[in-house]
């Protein structure tokens, strides 16, 4: 495992993370053995970066994560582990709309008790870093929740503060990193998407914010494995994200991808995951992990050679400006 520095916020944090969304539910059946298995593989192999959220399975997930790090702690492990967990906004549209107003989807009373709660789940008295789970540029001029998790930080309730991008306008968080609002910033980049590249990843440099990459496979389609006619499981939400003549699509353009590739020996996997590394910005990437094979296969790759400068620029190629899909089609 590498390590790099987390923006500018003085601990280095291992290059793959652990995306434990899938864990927590919403893919489909998962057995708590096989996350149980997946986490602790992970942080053998040197992982030192959990995200979770309050979402995932309603806090089954971060139990999962926090049961883990006690029964390390109970063996004697030394590990340090930073874990990153989100609030949702209270009820509501999702993502929130330009209407909706900052002080009732995160209210000083909800994100309270949110922030207790997401401490009592994940077993902890501070959080290492709370992201608020999606925004609106339409608060960026006031944003009033964020005044708010720099009083929980000065309480100690919180180590850092961040964001996860709405996915329809991840730009929308560039002028919280140039307002000091946010810590860390989580994003959609990958070899689909790849319009980060164009500002919002240098100005977090810029600004020293910790950049966590997310959905590095565009939810599995970039590993190479699915084909048009693959078919997902109920209760795995990609039966929506996937629907119609997406997944087709996808699976096109990916093909492309792995002709690319040929020539390093990666898999396609291994080279999704060391296409978003090679951008210095990215503090983690962290692939969604629900068995061991896929602790060890994601871990694993980061140890392995660096895409050279002509493979990156054929790479490009691929950006993809297809808009969203997750409310479905
Ligand atoms: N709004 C947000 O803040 C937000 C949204 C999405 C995700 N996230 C975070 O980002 C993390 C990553 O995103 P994601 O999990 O949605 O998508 P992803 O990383 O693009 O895809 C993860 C899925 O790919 C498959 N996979 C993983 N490693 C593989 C490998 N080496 N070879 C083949 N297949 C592999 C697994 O599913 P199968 O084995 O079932 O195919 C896994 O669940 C999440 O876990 C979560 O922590 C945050």
């Amino acid at each position: 495992m590498k390590y790099r520095p987390f923006g500018k916020h003085g601990f280095d944090c291992s290059e793959i993370g652990f995306g434990a969304w899938a864990i927590g539910g919403g893919w489909g059946a998962q057995a708590d053995t096989d996350s149980l298995a997946a986490l602790n593989r992970a942080l053998d192999l040197g992982c030192n970066f959990i995200d979770t959220a309050a979402g995932y399975g309603n806090g089954r997930s971060e139990k999962l994560v926090a049961r883990v790090l006690r029964e390390r702690a109970a063996a004697g492990k030394k590990d340090k582990v930073f874990v990153a967990t989100k609030t949702p906004p209270g009820p509501g549209l999702w993502p929130p709309s330009p209407y909706c107003q900052a002080d009732e989807r995160y209210s000083e009373a909800y994100v309270r008790a949110n922030v207790a709660e997401r401490c009592a789940y994940l077993g902890t008295d501070r959080l290492d870093l709370l992201q608020l789970h999606t925004w609106t540029r339409a608060w960026n001029r006031n944003p009033t929740p964020f005044k708010l998790l720099r009083e929980l930080q000065r309480e100690g309730k919180i180590g850092l503060i961040g964001v996860s991008t709405p996915e329809h306008d991840q730009n929308s968080v560039i002028d919280l990193m140039r307002g000091g609002w946010v810590d860390a910033v989580q994003v959609i980049y990958n070899l689909f998407e790849q319009e980060p590249a164009a500002e919002l990843l240098d100005v977090a440099k810029e600004c020293g914010v910790g950049i966590i990459v997310r959905v590095v496979f565009d939810e599995g389609v970039l590993t190479g494995k699915f084909k048009a006619d693959t078919r997902f499981p109920s209760g795995d939400f990609r039966s929506v994200y996937f629907a119609g003549d997406r997944l087709g699509r996808a699976v096109q353009r990916s093909e492309a991808i792995r002709l690319d590739l040929a020539s390093t020996g990666l898999t396609m996997a291994q080279g999704a995951l060391k296409f978003v590394l090679a951008h210095p910005a990215v503090s983690t990437v962290i692939p969604g992990i629900r068995n061991v094979a896929q602790a060890e296969a994601n871990c694993g790759a980061c140890d392995l050679p660096d895409l050279t400068p002509a493979v990156l620029l054929r790479l490009r190629r691929h950006n993809w400006r297809r808009a969203f899909w997750y409310a479905g089609k």
